[in-house]
């Protein structure tokens, strides 16, 4: 019994085939306890020398079965730290970081720098209606400017004739919307997503204007020129001069279009400096007509507007030649850039 039970606890390969020698050896239905079983029969002279060497037995199997167990678990353990290890000592893996995008940093730097001079942050829908993005700003049905806008029109049902939501074309409705929402005085930015049918490498179907705003009872052209020039010496980091033309918006009278101060060297363009100018806005005093859509007495007030590409600066800030760029996603591009690591 016992060579039989030593052995086979020394050849068990793993804790299941120890535990299966474990029952047969001294479990319940073993057979030491078998065997103890038998004392009973025997002769107290018999029981005297059995007893204590069925015990010794007993013991020395639950020792060797105790000795078997702890090895097997080492050598368990063993196995996996041979399997598992770790080499600390390697480089970790490259980690990539997000980053903001550069049209963001743009909008975000404008927002910042308008907030200095007392501009709050305006927002309208980008579904507008037609009476927003036209009427409102002095553009009825069939007026010209209409059709150079390459407008998007939303569907409406089979048999509603009522005019066409549009996808705005600027931001210039937000002017209407703020005006009705908190009448005058009033300084406001509107920075956003605008749409129009263009593709080519300065113009994409969505690109991002900044609509701005100021009423009070005696500004002029004068205020919107200081605000422009503090504007674009701050946003490029060097006094920037400003160019203003006359032109011609709807919404404004008299209205002007505005170059900034720029040098043309070999292909790149340098703003502040050099005698050369490049149109970045549209701007102008708000139109009579416009004050009265957004429910403001034009004999009471008056005031700036401008609009804006955030996109168009963001090219002159960080020489990029293609507007389609913006917005093509391609990580190789931004990381060029140095705009993701
Ligand atoms: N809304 C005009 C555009 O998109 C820009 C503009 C805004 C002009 C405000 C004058 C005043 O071209």
């Amino acid at each position: 019994l016992r060579e039989k039970y030593l052995t086979a606890i020394s050849q068990a390969a793993d804790a299941d085939a120890l535990e299966e020698v474990r029952l047969a050896a001294v479990g319940k239905k073993g057979e030491v306890a078998l065997a103890m079983r038998g004392l009973g029969k025997m002769t107290p002279e018999e029981r005297q020398v059995e007893g204590p060497r069925l015990n010794a037995l007993k013991d020395e199997i639950n020792s060797a079965l105790a000795a078997k167990k702890a090895a097997l678990e080492d050598a368990a353990l063993d196995a996996r730290l041979a399997e598992e290890w770790l080499d600390v000592t390697l480089p970790a893996r490259p980690r990539r970081v997000g980053s903001i995008h550069p049209v963001s940093r743009v909008w975000e730097e404008a927002t910042a720098i308008f907030a200095d001079m007392g501009f709050a942050v305006a927002e309208g829908p980008q579904i507008e209606s037609d009476w927003y993005n036209f009427d409102a700003l002095n553009m009825p049905s069939h007026h010209s400017a209409r059709e150079e806008m390459d407008t998007f029109y939303m569907k409406r049902a089979d048999g509603d004739d009522r005019p066409p939501h549009v996808l705005r074309t600027h931001t210039s409705p937000v002017q209407i919307r703020t005006m009705q929402a908190q009448g005058a005085p009033l300084r406001i930015i509107a920075p956003g997503r605008v749409y129009r049918a263009d593709f080519d490498q300065t113009h994409t179907p969505m690109f991002h204007q900044v609509e701005g705003l100021a009423l009070d009872r005696d500004l002029s052209m004068a205020n919107l020129k200081w605000v422009l020039e503090e504007f674009f010496s701050a946003f490029f980091g060097r006094p920037v001069k400003t160019r203003f033309r006359a032109s011609h918006f709807p919404f404004t009278e008299p209205s002007a279009e505005v170059d900034i101060q720029c040098s043309w060297e070999g292909g790149t363009v340098k703003v502040g400096e050099g005698d050369g100018w490049l149109e970045v806005l549209g701007s102008g005093m708000v139109h009579p007509n416009v004050l009265k859509a957004g429910g403001i007495d034009p004999d009471q007030w008056q005031g700036f507007a401008f609009g804006m590409g955030i996109d168009r600066i963001a090219m002159l800030k960080y020489g990029i030649p293609d507007l389609r760029a913006f917005f093509d996603s391609d990580l190789r591009w931004l990381r060029h850039y140095g705009f993701a690591s």
